[in-house]
């Protein structure tokens, strides 16, 4: 078979988290595949990034009081321990933010405009007016407009998967500040989609077998004309107003590309990252015809990566896909409440920090995983039972029952010689070779497992059939014992070559053990020794599990302070800065005609005179205070009160009535002075 090139990637997980249990599913998915085909002896990159941009990362970032940038590198740190973890072997982990993707973004929407397929169209757009900037379509809110489900963002339904823009959405309101949103004009960019040259493509694209049929169905509309002769599909909206964290639009001050068109792009930009590094040319590497491009993706965000995606590299004059592989999400125990002491959340940083084995993971998410878009469960006792049963019963087993024959009664020597029963068996593991190719390379994962499975099955009945317990009690047994034990020992390893794709640490252990190589399924696989036998995986323990789903400790209320408020939200050293403090001698203060709870100060700020009503009535005779140095904000907006203008505010602490402590700096500060 000829050597393939392939280029595999898993979506881009957006910067503003750690990863959850389906980000983790889908890269496993993804790994397997990917170890699978350099098994065949195919050559694969296979690259990440962290999705960087978009509003909702600016507006994190800004709540943090950090640059985006920063915010952005903050989480990329948080990556490795998951991905070393779960075993999880890509060649490349880059940014969207990162200067490849700027430099290729910008240079696909120059090829795209030169290919008339931009245009710009000033539009009206969800504008708050409590928060005084345009709204991202992330935080705008309301009823989806197609299938009417509540609460969906302004982007794209989750619920039916709808591509709408936010103004299409039935009562909509402002997720930053609650408002109803406001509508002001902007100019923005949009790719035509809708132009004839789009559609006929899509239409050729997508049923070239390059989407799974379930997923065709979904597109289809979107593409194929309805009762009007028009598809549904309309141009895409790819600009946004600053402020906004992303990649700016060229020759376009202060437009910026929505997320979703630099996103997709960070594929490119990962691989090209990667290959500057190995001294690979990327140009050929994507020019080359025979280079094949995958991408697997979850059902959610599908309309991108099999419409506006292969679009943009086509009209853009670039490879596109071969194909986009779609998969469902991961339910916990169908969603269901479980017993009072489990959650329902299955933290994937909790698994490893249980010492819960990686490997029972991915080896439970194949006995599962088929190449269709569905769902599939993850249920704690089918857990237990596939990975104790199966895995460890059926599989694992097999080398237990029979290497200590090896090791200890013929010197660790595996015979040639298996026997007529022997040779049967191997004889049938060995023709399941190209149903579980083709199992793989479909990513029908629970199928490969289930004929391996079945296999393992086979093995152990031929076990229970010859008894090698047995047979070492009889002398005159003891060279079948040797045929019987070598058999099992090479039914075994033949076994672990078809999971191997699917448990790497297990393989290395095999790999040790047999003296083999399990890395490339064309050889001839012969194990004609065996190394001493150590243990080569533990049980599942359901104590494990129940720890795994145990509820977090509630979250201890942050700690009311003797003043009984808990600590404000952190705010950066810029938005402290935007606070003026200044020392302020207390010239005269006087009490307030008709108002109860206020003094009249006038206060020297050193040169300059305010007038301030302060609420410290209660606490201060007026007198009291003449000559003293206190704190004031000097920057505050002055405020009209029935009794004049307050200029400032000075500062005090405490609860309130007689409690109420004005602050007053040590000697030798002079009025004026800033507090910093
Ligand atoms: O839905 C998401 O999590 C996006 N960050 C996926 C982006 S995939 C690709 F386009 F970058
Ligand atoms: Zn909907």
């Amino acid at each position: 078979m000829s050597q393939r090139r392939l280029f595999v990637t898993t979506a881009l997980p957006y910067a503003n988290g750690a990863f959850h249990i389906g980000h983790i599913m889908e890269y496993i998915q993804a790994d397997i595949w990917v170890r699978f085909q350099r098994m065949q002896g195919h050559e694969v990159h296979f690259v990440c990034a962290d999705d960087a941009h978009g509003a909702p990362i600016m507006i994190a970032a800004e709540k943090a009081g950090i640059t985006p940038q920063q915010f952005v590198a903050n989480i990329a740190e948080g990556r490795k321990p998951y991905l070393e973890g779960f075993n999880i072997q890509f060649d490349n982990w880059h940014s969207t933010d990162a200067p490849e993707n700027h430099e290729l973004a910008q240079q696909i929407y120059l090829d795209l405009k030169a290919n008339g397929l931009i245009e710009t169209r000033v539009i009206e757009q969800f504008f708050d007016p409590e928060k005084n900037m345009f709204l991202p379509d992330r935080f705008i809110k309301g009823t989806c407009p197609k299938c009417g489900t509540e609460d969906q963002y302004g982007d794209n339904c989750e619920n039916c998967g709808a591509v709408y823009s936010p103004t299409d959405l039935k009562n909509p309101y402002s997720a930053l500040s609650g408002a109803t949103p406001e509508l002001k004009s902007s100019e923005h960019f949009f790719f035509k989609l809708s132009d004839p040259r789009c559609i006929a493509f899509l239409e050729k694209w997508t049923t070239s077998g390059a989407v799974q049929s379930e997923v065709l169905n979904k597109i289809s509309e979107w593409i194929e004309p309805d009762e009007d002769g028009k598809p549904k599909m309309g141009d895409w909206d790819i600009s946004r107003d600053a402020p906004y964290f992303g990649i700016e639009i060229p020759d376009a001050e202060g437009k910026y590309f929505y997320v979703w068109l630099d996103a997709p792009i960070g594929y490119l930009a990962s691989l090209k990252n990667h290959f500057a590094k190995q001294n690979i040319d990327y140009d050929a590497f994507m020019a080359d015809d025979t280079t094949e491009q995958y991408h697997f993706i979850g059902k959610d965000i599908i309309t991108f990566h099999t419409l506006f995606w292969p679009a943009i590299l086509h009209f853009s004059g670039r490879k596109v896909p071969n194909a986009v592989f779609v998969h469902g999400f991961l339910t916990i125990n169908n969603g269901e409440k479980m017993s009072k002491s489990r959650g329902t959340g299955l933290d994937p940083l909790k698994y490893l920090n249980l010492d819960m084995n990686p490997e029972w993971l991915r080896y439970y998410l194949s006995a599962k995983l088929s190449g269709k878009n569905e769902d599939i469960d993850f249920n704690p006792d089918d857990f237990m039972q596939r990975v104790n049963s199966d895995l460890l019963g059926k599989f694992v087993n097999i080398i237990s029952r029979s290497a200590g024959f090896i090791s200890k009664r013929f010197d660790g020597q595996v015979s040639a010689e298996f026997g007529d029963g022997g040779n049967a068996l191997l004889d049938r593991i060995k023709a399941a070779k190209p149903a579980i190719i083709q199992y793989y390379s479909e990513r029908e994962y629970s199928k490969a497992m289930r004929e391996v499975m079945a296999l393992a099955d086979q093995v152990n009945a031929y076990v229970d059939q010859h008894k090698p317990w047995e047979m070492a009690k009889d002398d005159s047994k003891i060279e079948a014992l040797h045929q019987v034990c070598s058999a099992l020992v090479n039914a075994f390893t033949h076994l672990a070559r078809y999971l191997a794709p699917v448990l790497p640490t297990l393989t290395a252990k095999v790999e040790a053990l047999t003296a083999t190589s399990l890395g490339d399924w064309q050889s001839e696989l012969a194990v004609t020794q065996i190394e001493p036998f150590k243990h080569l995986m533990q049980r599942v323990d359901a104590k494990q599990l129940d720890a795994l789903f145990e509820p977090p400790a509630p979250k201890a209320e942050p700690k009311a302070l003797p003043g009984g408020e808990a600590i404000a939200d952190t705010i950066s050293i810029d938005d402290f800065s935007k606070v003026d403090l200044r020392v302020a001698k207390i010239v005269n203060a006087t009490l307030v005609d008709g108002a109860d709870k206020l003094l009249q100060l006038t206060l020297d700020l050193g040169g300059e005179t305010r007038n301030v009503f302060a609420g410290i009535r209660s606490a201060y005779q007026p007198e009291s205070l003449i000559g003293k140095h206190t704190v004031m904000v000097a920057n505050l907006a002055p405020r009209k009160m029935k009794f004049g203008l307050s200029e400032g505010m000075v500062l005090a602490a405490g609860p309130g009535g007689k409690e109420l402590y004005i602050l007053e700096p040590h000697e030798g500060a002079a009025p004026g002075m800033r507090i910093k």
